[in-house]
């Protein structure tokens, strides 16, 4: 694995090194912390007068969760949050016509058992093409308060290019969407969501833990095999993601190679230009169905505005 730090690449080869297993690390860039002071006022303003660092110490699980459920959406679906990120790419040279990005998530890892499932969900080892992301997706990772290597996230780049037995082919992305999204909030204690998991022993280590100031950004591949640390310091990780694709790539089907992802759906449906917030071409993204759509959704056909109304029908 190389790592790249603050490269001045241009971007058609920053995605190929990407599709090869390279990781390329931003300092802070001036959207990328306006980005994280929003996160910062929204989940203050929330958990207010409380420390969002120290929840665990004095505020019930069910609480938190309880005022997840709301804050997440509203990061993910603020305005500024949208305008931050595509400031954010102009900023590190990305071509707006042609790049399109799905919607920030705010992520929460809590210290030792306190909240790690559901809306808090603490992610197992998996590559993101385990859950029908495509294999031209970039995934862009930030943390909006000080992180340490005792609460951040891994890579375990040995698995770049060794399969790993997994219940992908039994995760579709529309039937996630349909049974499972909406319910994360009410998994506090245990989650009982079919998620891809690894169905054999995995060797962790080495491992490559990605510890920056607040507002660094790392990017890796989709099929990058990553995880959540197991959170054993004494306060709580609040980190940002999202995901970006190019148009040139999604049609020309470039990307990282398939090593063991088998599971069925698309997430192409979710990414919004750049420019304007439309959806990928349907012409583009048809391609990518593989049937399973016929069953989930309403319609899949017709113009580029068709994606924007994905109506799941079960
Ligand atoms: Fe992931």
């Amino acid at each position: 694995m190389n790592i790249y730090m603050d490269s001045k690449m241009d971007d058609d080869k920053r995605r190929q090194k990407l599709y090869d297993g390279s990781i390329f690390v931003y300092s802070p860039a001036a959207s990328a912390l306006k980005l994280c002071r929003l996160a910062q006022e929204l989940i203050e303003a929330a958990f207010a007068p409380l420390n969002p660092l120290k929840l665990h110490e004095s505020l019930p699980a069910e609480d938190c969760a309880a005022v997840l459920a709301h804050l997440k959406p509203e990061f993910i679906h603020h305005p500024k949050a949208k305008q931050y990120i595509r400031e954010l790419l102009a900023e590190l040279g990305y071509d707006l016509e042609k790049t399109y990005f799905d919607v920030p998530r705010m992520r929460t890892a809590f210290p030792g058992d306190y909240l790690k499932s559901g809306i808090a969900y603490a992610f197992h080892p998996h590559r993101d093409t385990w859950y029908s992301a495509p294999f031209c997706q970039i995934n862009w990772w930030m943390p909006f308060y000080e992180l340490n290597a005792d609460n951040c996230m891994a890579l375990h780049p040995h698995y770049w290019d060794r399969p790993v037995k997994n219940g992908s082919s039994r995760y579709n992305y529309y039937k996630w969407n349909l049974d499972s999204r909406h319910n994360a909030a009410q998994h506090v204690k245990s989650d009982t969501r079919v998620q891809p998991h690894p169905e054999e022993p995995m060797q962790l280590d080495p491992q490559v833990r990605l510890v920056s100031n607040v507002g660094g950004i790392f990017q890796f591949s989709a099929a990058q095999m990553h995880s959540t640390v197991p959170n054993c310091s004494a306060v709580a990780r609040y980190s940002i993601d999202f995901r970006t694709v190019h148009l040139d790539d999604v049609v020309q089907h470039r990307g990282a190679p398939n090593v063991d992802s088998a599971c069925t759906g698309t997430t192409m449906g979710d990414y919004l230009r750049a420019t304007d917030l439309s959806h990928l071409p349907a012409e583009a993204i048809a391609p990518y169905f593989d049937g399973s759509e016929a069953e989930y959704i309403s319609s899949t056909k017709g113009n580029g505005d068709t994606q924007q109304s994905i109506q799941y029908t079960r």
